[in-house]
């Protein structure tokens, strides 16, 4: 596609390509492979948050496969606007524009889950690149529940998954949190393989 990598941190980036692509397109893996890691963490009834959704089939396969609340936003309006029109016969799945570094729409430990798939990435991408990822990683701590988890699906390098438990294990950025929910918020990592020909724009 002939881009460079700091360009999935720009929204106009994504909004032009929404503009050109009506998808559906999923990064790095499709549902039916993350399938069945899902269904250990994340019980049908919970309500979930899927982070930077894109024209992904993902929360609809989440939905087809019993999944009965499945919330998605993403950033642009042009693929946010598609996805309102294609699933509007589908009422267990919203998608709603918003920014990840600002959900104060919704009420703090308003989710069970929380999935990104390439969202944290794409940010990673941009500019002022560690500021985004922190706020991201505040807010997504703040909408998700006291026993609720986060799934990131990511490309990143071991080196950067550290920096994020540490980041994500603080409470206040500066205070390690009590061991209880460290405990809780424990990362387990789980090595994928990534279907080349799908894990680049
Ligand atoms: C690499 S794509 C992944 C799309 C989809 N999750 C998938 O797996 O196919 C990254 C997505 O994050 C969205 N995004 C980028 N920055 C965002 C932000 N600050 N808030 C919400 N979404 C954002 C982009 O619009 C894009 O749809």
């Amino acid at each position: 596609m002939g881009t460079t990598t700091q360009a999935y941190g720009e929204p106009s980036y994504w909004d032009n390509r929404y503009s050109q692509e009506s998808g559906p397109f999923d990064w790095y893996q499709k549902y039916p492979s993350l399938a069945p890691l899902l269904r250990l963490y994340i019980p049908r009834h919970h309500r979930i948050l899927v982070v930077g959704c894109g024209n992904s089939a993902f929360s609809e396969g989440m939905v087809d496969d019993g999944y009965g609340d499945v919330v998605s936003i993403d950033i642009s309006s042009v693929v946010i606007e598609a996805m309102q029109k294609k699933y509007c016969n589908r009422s267990q799945l919203k998608y709603i524009k918003m920014d990840v570094r600002d959900m104060s729409t919704f009420h703090t430990g308003s989710f069970d889950a929380v999935i990104d798939k390439g969202t944290l990435d794409s940010l990673l991408c941009g500019n002022n690149s560690r500021e985004n990822a922190i706020t991201m990683l505040e807010e997504v701590g703040r909408v998700l529940k006291d026993k609720g988890v986060y799934i990131l699906i990511t490309y990143g390098s071991s080196n950067f998954s550290s920096t994020f438990v540490e980041r994500f294990m603080l409470v206040d950025n500066k205070t390690p949190c009590d061991r209880e929910t460290c405990v809780r918020r424990m990362l387990w990592t789980f090595d994928l393989g990534v279907d080349e020909s799908r894990s680049t724009g």
